[in-house]
């Protein structure tokens, strides 16, 4: 059964957020690679991955948990009263409940786009109760507009876009972002030297396998991934970063091949 956010119910009673329990929200475990030839299609955000997503993303990227957790310290951080956080491809809306758990009774704002009609609709059946704070809508995030920002989130999603649409895309976040506002952005990324790229990558399976992926769910799902998912350099994201005007750019979350960026609109 997925988490639901009753109305009344106490922040110390909110789960542990996804990550730490694999499998929190949906309860359903990712099996989708399991079978040989099932990466020839290309990955999708489906009902199929919908409905095992929060198992998958808490066994495939490194510290998940952690990562949402610092992404809603430093929304908390940044968050200016009257504003908005947008959560830019927000799958099930997993930040969201480390949001609530962050801000406590504080007020603050948050709209989560995702262009997966079955990841809204698992997103908003979550934290029905958590209206008007907790709002979601489906978009593709490239095309829909949003303004008043204090704080953009945006975690594992810049990789599944067209490399030409991100830098754009960053454009618009920072003429959205008010003065002193920032974005979080997390990628799966590549090094500068192909060959550290190649250890960390392989160090990075053998993480997948210690969260219970066999060999062949593993080269399955890179098949899947081939083309759809498109890692830029770590440098390449700084520089886009920078010349989209954010200013400082810091790195504050690192693990093989994967990074976290802080980028202010200072
Ligand atoms: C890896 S998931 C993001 C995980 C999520 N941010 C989290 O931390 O749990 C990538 C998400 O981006 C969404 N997505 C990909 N391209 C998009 C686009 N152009 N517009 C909106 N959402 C998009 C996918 O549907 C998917 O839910």
């Amino acid at each position: 059964m997925p988490f639901r956010w009753a109305r009344g119910m106490k922040f110390s009673s909110l789960p542990e957020p996804v990550g730490s329990t694999p499998a929190a929200q949906s309860g359903m475990k990712d099996e989708i690679f399991k079978k040989p030839g099932s990466g020839k299609t290309p990955f999708e955000f489906n009902a199929q991955v919908a409905a095992v997503f929060d198992d998958m993303v808490a066994r495939s990227v490194p510290f998940y948990k952690e990562v949402l957790q610092m992404s809603a310290e430093l929304a908390r951080e940044f968050y200016q009263p009257g504003t908005e956080i947008f959560d830019l491809g927000c799958s099930t809306g997993a930040l969201a409940g480390n949001l609530l758990r962050e801000f406590g009774d504080a007020a603050f704002s948050y709209t989560g786009i995702d262009n997966s009609a079955d990841m809204i609709g698992r997103a908003t059946a979550g934290f029905e109760a958590a209206a008007p704070r907790i709002r979601f809508r489906q978009g593709d995030i490239t095309e829909t507009e949003f303004t008043n920002a204090s704080v953009v989130v945006s975690n594992y999603t810049f990789q599944f876009l067209r490399p030409l649409a991100r830098q754009a895309l960053l454009r618009k976040i920072f003429a959205a972002l008010k003065h002193d506002g920032c974005l979080v952005l997390s990628e799966k990324c590549l090094e500068d030297s192909a060959d550290v790229s190649r250890v960390f990558a392989d160090r990075y399976h053998a993480l997948k396998e210690r969260n219970g992926y066999s060999k062949l769910e593993i080269a399955e799902k890179r098949d899947a991934l081939e083309n759809v998912l498109i890692p830029f350099r770590v440098n390449e994201n700084i520089e886009m970063l920078r010349e989209a005007g954010f200013n400082p750019v810091s790195i504050f979350f690192k693990a093989y091949n994967f990074a976290s960026f802080l980028a202010v609109k200072s």
